[in-house]
């Protein structure tokens, strides 16, 4: 996938700049075309010059749909929370191995795991990295944030040189239904952006050797299990199937 570049602005300070460029090898322009970073009322940004109209994504912690789980959906009822085994014991180690956006890793956080967030992508690692910086200064969001720790580097590197954690989560990217009429903004920016996760099937044993307690992969309802193996169990939430992988008990 081409790296997406980063846009210099008034908004973006010079030394903010120099950080992501580091971190994230990221290039800068002067001028967009396709999809580019850029810094917008204080939040680093993901926009196309060609979905004019779609709107910019960004990881915000504080959105009213991140509030409203942390508050009351990502409770210990949700599917996500008994998959992962939050129910039994809240201050499970968990790595997440395709962070994404880190809706899942915040909601886990939310409920009182430690998460360390693995993301490749580079354009993705640095939404987080940026959004992962503005919960830490806000104060209703900061001791969750404080549980959240980023690794921008492949999951296959972190699954194998990690410390033991409880819990691996896998939501690798899975092809959107062909005949899916409404593709939800994120995922088309996400298919534009990410592409499909090829390597999917190989992260599976390598997190079994990792987690202590289980592995849990997110798939779609109608998704096939992940490397073809029949996982423990499964928990079923609105959108998705949650399949367990157990090692050992809660
Ligand atoms: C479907 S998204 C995850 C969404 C996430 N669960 C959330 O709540 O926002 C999959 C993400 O995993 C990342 N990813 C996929 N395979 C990976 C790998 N082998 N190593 C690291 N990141 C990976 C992709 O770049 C993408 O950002």
């Amino acid at each position: 996938m081409s790296s997406i570049p980063l846009l210099q602005s008034k908004e973006l300070s010079a030394d903010y700049c120099q950080q992501l460029q580091q971190q994230f090898g990221l290039n800068s322009i002067t001028e967009p075309a396709g999809w580019y970073l850029s810094m917008q009322q204080g939040a680093l940004v993901l926009q196309s010059t060609e979905l004019a109209k779609q709107g910019a994504i960004l990881v915000d912690f504080a959105s009213g749909a991140s509030s409203y789980r942390r508050k009351h959906g990502g409770g210990k009822s949700e599917a996500i929370a008994k998959a992962v085994g939050l129910n039994k014991r809240h201050n499970l180690t968990v790595l997440d191995a395709t962070a994404g956006l880190g809706r899942d890793a915040f909601v886990l956080a939310s409920l009182g795991a430690t998460v360390t967030l693995v993301e490749r992508n580079p354009a993705v690692a640095a939404l987080l990295a940026d959004g992962l910086r503005r919960a830490a200064a806000d104060p209703k969001l900061s001791t969750v944030a404080a549980r959240m720790q980023l690794r921008h580097c492949p999951a296959l590197q972190a699954l194998t040189s990690s410390a033991p954690v409880d819990v691996v989560f896998l939501d690798p990217m899975f092809p959107a239904r062909e005949k899916s009429a409404q593709v939800k903004k994120e995922m088309r920016a996400f298919h534009d952006v990410v592409g499909s996760d090829t390597d999917a099937d190989s992260l599976l044993a390598p997190a079994q050797q990792l987690a202590q307690k289980r592995v849990v992969v997110k798939r779609p309802g109608y998704a096939g299990w992940l490397a073809d193996k029949a996982p423990t169990m499964a928990v079923s939430g609105k959108n998705n199937r949650f399949d367990v992988y157990v090692n050992a008990a809660i």
